[in-house]
């Protein structure tokens, strides 16, 4: 195992009914600017409970940060933030609420000009104005890690920022909220949790054998609960199997101590970029493609894959290696999310060319466990993956 240091200091307040303790997680003298996303908020009742909790302290809102969020709606955010004195911020909503409010914790404190500065720029946030979550839509882990992807339309960019500053103080996640989700968001959510844990898993071994086993835990926890969540996802303790993998899968503990990947998310951040596909949408486009160019680096941990989560026992090293490709791409297509490019967009000719341009241009010269994975190689994935 390599050398770590770990702390995540988000309190996460998760169960049934849960929402009311907001009431004691948010200081009464504080100013609180209230987040949201399109609107599903003021449909499914969580809304009504997010307001009774809030009946003592002072609330402004900001609705309307869209998925993929939107650096000029951010914009908008921050003048409300200035203008009206906020002391603290309340992100109701999933990753892209979530995310969006961690930049504005970041900007809101931030002492530059240009706040994209801090995206372009790669400054990571030590200290940012304090927030905490109410999770509506499990998927990204952002409720209990401290990184944020903000897109600019303008300019067709979605970069990543992050630092020790943006871990929410709380994140409260009651699994009845899922009973509202759209399946097409459902397979999203499984779909983006199981390639977090395959970013942190599929690199090469290196003998830390209980980060391995939490990495395939979550993965069998998601593939159970995968068709359960999808048929009904009113099953209370299906729902809760579902959101605590989603959260473990990207909170910093299986990461410790490993080689991780992260090319995946690189590249599927530029077809979102490009194209608005869901985001967990191009992480399926990419990931077979991936493994499959990269065979010999990360044949081991696909045939550890393979056995331990897949059963598959039979043959040689690559034969399972092979096979978990497979099965992954089955899985993929059982939650209903597509595989190919040339599924999710008609326009895809020279994508290949100008993301590894864009890589290029940016100086990301080496992706991967490795830093090997050069613009040149990312040109060929992305362009199996049509
Ligand atoms: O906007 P509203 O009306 O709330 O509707 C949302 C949105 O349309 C809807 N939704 C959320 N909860 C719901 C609900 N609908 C009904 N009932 C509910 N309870 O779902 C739609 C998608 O929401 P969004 O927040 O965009 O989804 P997700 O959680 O998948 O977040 C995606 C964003 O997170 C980033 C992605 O890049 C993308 O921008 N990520 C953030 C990460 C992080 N901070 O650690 C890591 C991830 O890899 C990812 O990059
Ligand atoms: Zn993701």
């Amino acid at each position: 195992m390599n050398n770590f240091e770990f702390k995540n200091p988000t309190k996460i307040i998760f169960g049934k009914d849960t929402i009311q303790k907001l009431e004691t997680e948010i200081p009464n003298d504080a100013k609180v600017l209230l987040l949201y996303g399109g609107g599903s908020i003021k449909k499914n009742g969580i809304y009504e409970q997010v307001k009774t909790a809030l009946s003592n302290v002072e609330v402004i809102e900001f609705g309307g940060i869209p998925a993929n969020p939107e650096y000029a709606v951010l914009l908008n955010a921050l003048k409300v933030i200035k203008a009206e004195n906020i002391t603290y911020l309340l992100a109701v909503g999933g990753g892209s609420v979530i995310d969006g409010t961690k930049f504005l914790s970041a900007a809101a404190l931030f002492e530059g000009d240009m706040p994209w500065d801090i995206l372009s720029k790669k400054i990571r946030t030590e200290k940012g104005m304090p927030f905490g979550t109410v999770l509506t839509l499990p998927a990204t882990g952002s409720e209990m890690n401290s990184g944020a992807v903000i897109t600019r339309a303008e300019t067709k960019e979605k970069l990543g920022m992050g630092g020790p500053g943006l871990f929410p103080e709380f994140s409260i996640l009651d699994p009845q909220v899922i009973s509202s989700i759209p399946q097409r968001q459902l397979a999203n959510g499984l779909t983006d949790a199981f390639t977090h844990v395959l970013e942190q898993y599929i690199t090469y071994p290196n003998g830390a054998l209980l980060q391995d086993r939490f990495a395939e835990s979550i993965l069998q926890t998601i593939i159970e609960v995968a068709p359960k969540v999808l048929k009904d996802p009113t099953d209370y303790k299906v729902a809760s199997d579902f959101m605590w993998s989603c959260t473990m899968a990207l909170n910093g503990l299986i990461q410790k101590g490993v080689p991780t990947d992260w090319a995946i998310h690189a590249m599927g951040h530029e077809l979102t970029a490009l194209f608005g596909i869901d985001h967990a949408r191009t992480l399926a486009v990419i990931a077979p493609s991936h493994y499959q160019y990269n065979f010999e680096d990360k044949k081991e941990k696909l045939a550890q894959y393979a056995a331990r989560v897949w059963n598959i026992t039979e043959g040689s090293t690559d034969d399972k290696a092979y096979a978990a490709i497979k099965k992954t791409v089955a899985f993929f297509h059982e939650l209903g999310i597509d595989t190919k490019l040339s599924d999710c967009t008609k326009d895809y000719e020279g994508t290949a060319e100008e993301i590894a341009k864009r890589f290029t241009d940016r100086g990301w010269l080496g992706l991967g466990e490795h830093q090997s994975l050069s613009p040149d190689k990312v040109e060929k994935i992305v362009k199996m993956a049509y």
